[in-house]
């Protein structure tokens, strides 16, 4: 008898802030990077993709929804996670005849961000995410999560680093098919539970210049960034693993606030330049510099990825006085709209299920 049943897996996968930035690839297709980068997951409670992943032999079509509205399956990001799952499903489905042919059924696919999507706040990186592991889920794949992010890289090359929690790298690898550039846990969340991230919203607009095409500019025409692929960035990864080791708050800090300062000054560096920061940015970065100032030492430490939000890791214990001073530049107004606020993230212990 055909078979008609519709079956479903769900789960949700947090956003990651990149402490050392990943900007430029050597290769388009499969999303290889031309340097090793190094994030930080924060808690899905706060900014996060839901995901849930359908499939059954009476659909007749892939379908995926983002935030309610239809999306274009058809593009090669999507497709490569498609074809990589379905692979694998199949082989599982070759080992035992018994299993539904779940690897020839077209998914339905939903996905809901609970933060503004393609603002800077690393939406691509919990979308993919989420739609990879929401995939391995329902073809009860066995991967682990440094296996699947071989394939999440493929739909987008941050999203590799969100099936961790805690601290994670992505490993450049040097293979030209991709096979060793992956990502990998560095410390669980627990080995430092002190650490946290607020988040300044200062714009909910979708950026001007995407990623994508932001980094390839940046290939083609910056010198800045060769140096820093080659010369910067292998030594910063180093010691940014010491310090998450250590939990060397200010090492961490010092590096974290040098690497954000580097990829916008390659932004800058590339023809036409690229503006992400824009002035209450700039402001940000004054009070942070600010604070570490009066503290004598670094206890707050701002990073931004392609767009204007701020990303402030501080330890627990300085809270207080960080949050404190960061007030005046945000506003109480409530749902995501073109204000300013904090939200508080910690760190997650892992991977959740929802
Ligand atoms: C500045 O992962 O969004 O956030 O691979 O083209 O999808 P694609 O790019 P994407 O780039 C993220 C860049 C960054 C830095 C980072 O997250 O490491």
């Amino acid at each position: 008898m055909a078979d008609s049943k519709i079956y479903t897996a769900s789960t949700t996968a947090p956003v990651n802030i990149a402490v050392i930035k990943y900007w430029g690839k050597r290769d388009t297709k499969l999303n290889l990077p031309t340097n090793s980068s190094l994030s930080v997951t924060l808690s899905q409670s706060d900014l996060r993709t839901h995901t849930s992943a359908a499939c059954s032999s009476i659909f007749t079509e892939n379908r995926l929804y983002l935030n309610r509205e239809p999306q274009d399956v058809s593009g090669a990001r999507q497709q490569a996670c498609f074809r990589e799952l379905r692979v694998l499903r199949a082989a599982l489905e070759a080992a035992d005849p018994t299993l539904p042919k779940l690897s020839t059924y077209n998914v339905h696919i939903v996905s809901e961000n609970n933060f503004p999507t393609a603002a800077g706040l690393a939406s691509s990186a919990a979308g993919f995410a989420a739609l990879v592991r929401a995939l391995a889920d329902l073809y009860c794949l066995q991967n682990t999560p440094t296996e699947l992010s071989r394939i999440a890289r493929q739909g987008s090359g941050s999203a590799c680093r969100s099936l961790f929690g805690g601290y994670v790298a992505w490993e450049q690898g040097h293979a030209a098919d991709g096979s060793d550039s992956l990502a990998v846990q560095v410390a669980p969340a627990s080995h430092w539970p002190g650490m946290r991230a607020a988040i300044l919203v200062v714009s909910a607009a979708k950026k001007d210049v995407s990623s994508t095409s932001g980094m390839q500019a940046t290939v083609a025409t910056s010198g800045l960034f060769r140096h820093r692929a080659e010369v910067v960035v292998p030594a910063r990864m180093e010691a940014m693993k010491a310090a998450i080791q250590k939990r060397n708050f200010e090492a961490f800090a010092e590096l974290t606030m040098a690497d954000s300062n580097q990829f916008h000054a390659v932004c800058l560096d590339t023809l036409p330049p690229i503006f992400y920061l824009n002035d209450v940015s700039r402001a940000a970065i004054r009070v942070v510099e600010e604070i570490n100032r009066v503290a004598g030492k670094s206890i707050a430490a701002y990073t931004f990825d392609a767009g204007p939000n701020c990303v402030i890791y501080y330890e627990q214990e300085n809270e207080a006085a960080i949050l404190g001073v960061l007030k005046p530049y945000t506003s109480g107004v409530s749902g995501w709209g073109d204000r300013r606020e904090t939200v508080h993230a910690r760190i997650p212990e892992g991977f959740n299920a929802a």
